[in-house]
């Protein structure tokens, strides 16, 4: 019978953006069931703490910022994670952002921050997939990428980010075929999720009413919320689930 109980005692993990928000939920949520975990991002002494908190739960982790756009970075990162760790078995592509100078009407858009966020969200992500590729068809391992509701659907005035969140869906269901059946690879697409990325839209008081109320569960969700079913996925659970794009939104896009 499948183990209902996740266990990643003996794995590894590798998590991009893994500081803050929802990749901090997820770092954690790995080393709670016994992976040794590298989280990373681009600011150093957040990486630190992040690293701190894997290792207060007795498990392994190294410190390597990295800016997932620095192509050069994301290689020095998986080059040094191979040969500490002599194995890789989960990467979680997490690092993304949602610029302001990349909201609002398609006319008004600077194509820079176009390049920008697609360079961070998808081109990030392929190029970590790239450099952990053979190491995950060797384990057997998983890669989970973070998308987006904006993966799934459009939504107005954010053009940069729903190229990025649908083409990395795309992604997620192209990797899944070259490497099925060594390596499962899915997406989870979150809705609202209460982290500095939502910031913004938590200060203007009419925007995030009218969110709560386009939401059925008439709420953000925690970033463990997400991280859950990250887990989940990166599980004996799942085991044969893969090319998946799993939405946790609350019912948003139900309605
Ligand atoms: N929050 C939401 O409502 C929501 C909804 C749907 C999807 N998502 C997706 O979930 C993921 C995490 O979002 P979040 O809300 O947790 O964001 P967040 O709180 O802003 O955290 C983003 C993380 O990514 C890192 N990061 C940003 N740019 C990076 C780069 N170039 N290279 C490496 N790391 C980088 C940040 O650290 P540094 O800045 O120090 O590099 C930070 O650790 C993103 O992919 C986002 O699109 C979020």
């Amino acid at each position: 019978m499948t183990d209902l109980t996740p266990d990643f005692s003996g794995q590894m993990a590798v998590v991009t953006g893994g500081t803050r928000g929802i990749g901090r939920a997820i770092t954690e949520a790995f080393a709670e069931t016994g992976a040794d975990v590298v989280p990373t991002s681009r600011t150093e002494d957040d990486v630190v703490e992040a690293v701190e908190a894997v290792q207060e739960r007795g498990c392994e982790s190294l410190v390597v910022p990295t800016d997932v756009s620095d192509q050069e970075a994301v290689e020095k990162l998986f080059a040094q994670v191979k040969n500490e760790f002599g194995r890789i078995d989960i990467v979680v592509n997490n690092a993304g952002i949602n610029p302001r100078g990349a909201l609002g009407r398609p006319e008004t858009i600077d194509v820079d921050e176009f390049d920008r966020t697609v360079d961070v969200n998808l081109r990030g992500a392929f190029a970590c997939a790239r450099e952990a590729g053979a190491a995950l068809q060797k384990s057997g391992g998983s890669l989970i990428n973070i998308a987006s509701v904006g993966g799934v659907v459009g939504i107005p005035r954010q053009h940069p980010y729903v190229a990025s969140k649908h083409g990395l869906v795309g992604l997620t269901k192209s990797l899944a075929l070259d490497w099925a059946p060594d390596v499962r690879v899915n997406a989870v697409a979150p809705g609202y999720v209460t982290t500095d990325l939502t910031d913004g839209i938590r200060e203007n008081e009419d925007l995030y009413q009218r969110l709560l109320d386009q939401t059925p569960m008439k709420r953000f969700a925690d970033p463990d919320e997400v991280a859950a079913p990250v887990v989940f996925l990166a599980s004996e659970m799942a085991s044969y689930v893969t090319g998946e794009c799993l939405v946790v939104d609350g019912g948003w896009i139900a309605e």
